[in-house]
């Protein structure tokens, strides 16, 4: 049912696209429309980047998946438990750039089932589908979206006209399709199949998972259509994106067909809503404690500045002074021997 409230709400979003063009409002689609998305989304995303920079951290919470640094002689796994900034750094890097976590998911499998089950085993096994197609995903979204840039600058940059040489490599087709096109629209129903087709993903799956999957293959299919099959005046919309960059949006535009205003709508929705939704996980993996923190706490004492200093703290140095004596009479560890302790005490 998620599913279909998603898809639903995608088309009922295409309409208001087709009904606002066939209408004649192209000022509100093509100018006002736009600017409100893009105040939405820069407001809205400096908000929420704030309120996750004011939240206290005052200790190191990173999770770890390898030793920690210890004795020389066990052997430190820097990039899963890092002691040093540069080591955070070199784990946060992997994490963004390749979805190190992802690769190294495991799935679980079941085998060797009787009728009853009773000798059904289990074991992980590694799982690299998602990681893929996730990967696919992510990078050719990116670079669809680096090359829009063509359509706001001019003269068109010299990276672009490479980065659009290497997608349209193969030189299939006229216009020449894009490898991204293909690998974009590949990687989004991969993701929207798993979530709809396993069943313990589908079970955890809301509206708000499925509904940026289907907006974002409507982008994505309503742009290769305007490429491929229903051919836009490309100057007309390159006069409208300048002139909303320049601050002096043309008033009427000739040329620029329905289609054009349905994918700037569908994309105006999905600046707006990003935010406000799961794909901030694009500002968030910065911010995510659990991930760009050192784990020094054994190196280095961590003190909470917000401690309030009329609650008076018991430490475990204030605990063993208390109960020394107990302690070493029933045999347990303490840091500090009676004797060591009496010297300090007699400085
Ligand atoms: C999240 C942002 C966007 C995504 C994911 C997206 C996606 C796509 C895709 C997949 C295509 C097919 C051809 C290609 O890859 O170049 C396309 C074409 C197109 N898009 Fe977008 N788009 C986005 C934003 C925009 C914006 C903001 C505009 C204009 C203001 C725009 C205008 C166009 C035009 C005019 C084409 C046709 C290009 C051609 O005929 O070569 N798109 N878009």
């Amino acid at each position: 049912m998620n599913a279909l409230y998603s898809l639903f709400a995608v088309f009922v979003l295409i309409l208001v696209g087709m009904g606002g063009t066939a209408a004649g409002m192209t000022h509100l689609f093509g100018v006002v429309i736009p600017y409100l998305a893009i105040a939405i989304f820069f407001v809205g995303f400096v908000a929420k980047v704030i309120g996750w920079a004011k939240s206290p951290v005052p200790f190191r919470i990173p999770t770890t998946g390898g030793q920690m640094k210890s004795h020389d002689w066990i052997r430190h796994s820097k990039l899963d438990n890092p002691q040093t900034t540069g080591q955070t750094i070199a784990r946060m890097a992997l994490e963004i750039l390749c979805f190190r976590s992802l690769f190294r998911n495991l799935a679980v499998q079941r085998f060797g089932s009787t009728e009853d089950g009773v000798d059904m085993k289990v074991r992980y096994a590694s799982s690299k589908w998602l990681w893929g197609f996730a990967l696919l995903f992510h990078y050719s979204f990116l670079i669809v979206f680096v090359r829009h840039f063509r359509l706001f600058t001019d003269p068109v940059p010299g990276f672009l006209s490479g980065l659009e040489f290497f997608d349209g490599l193969l030189q299939l087709g006229v216009p020449t399709l894009y490898l991204t096109d293909v690998f974009l629209v590949l990687g989004a129903t991969f993701l929207l199949l798993r979530r709809a087709l396993l069943p313990q993903v589908r079970y955890i799956s809301l509206v708000a998972d499925y509904f940026p999957l289907f907006l974002i293959l409507s982008v994505a299919c309503s742009g290769i259509m305007m490429r491929y099959f229903g051919k836009t005046d490309i100057m007309a919309v390159k006069e409208l994106t300048m002139g909303l960059f320049s601050f002096a949006p043309a008033a009427h535009i000739e040329g620029i067909g329905a289609i054009f205003y349905i994918h700037l709508f569908l994309v105006c929705v999905l600046i707006a809503y990003f935010p406000f939704s799961k794909l901030m996980h694009l500002g968030g993996v910065f911010l995510s404690p659990t991930r760009n923190l050192p784990n020094d706490n054994r190196a280095k004492h961590h003190r909470n500045p917000w401690n309030d200093p009329n609650v008076k703290a018991h430490s475990y140095a204030d605990y063993e002074d208390e109960f020394r004596e107990k302690m070493v009479e029933a045999g347990l560890p303490v840091e500090k021997g009676l004797d060591e302790a009496a010297q300090t005490e007699a400085q």
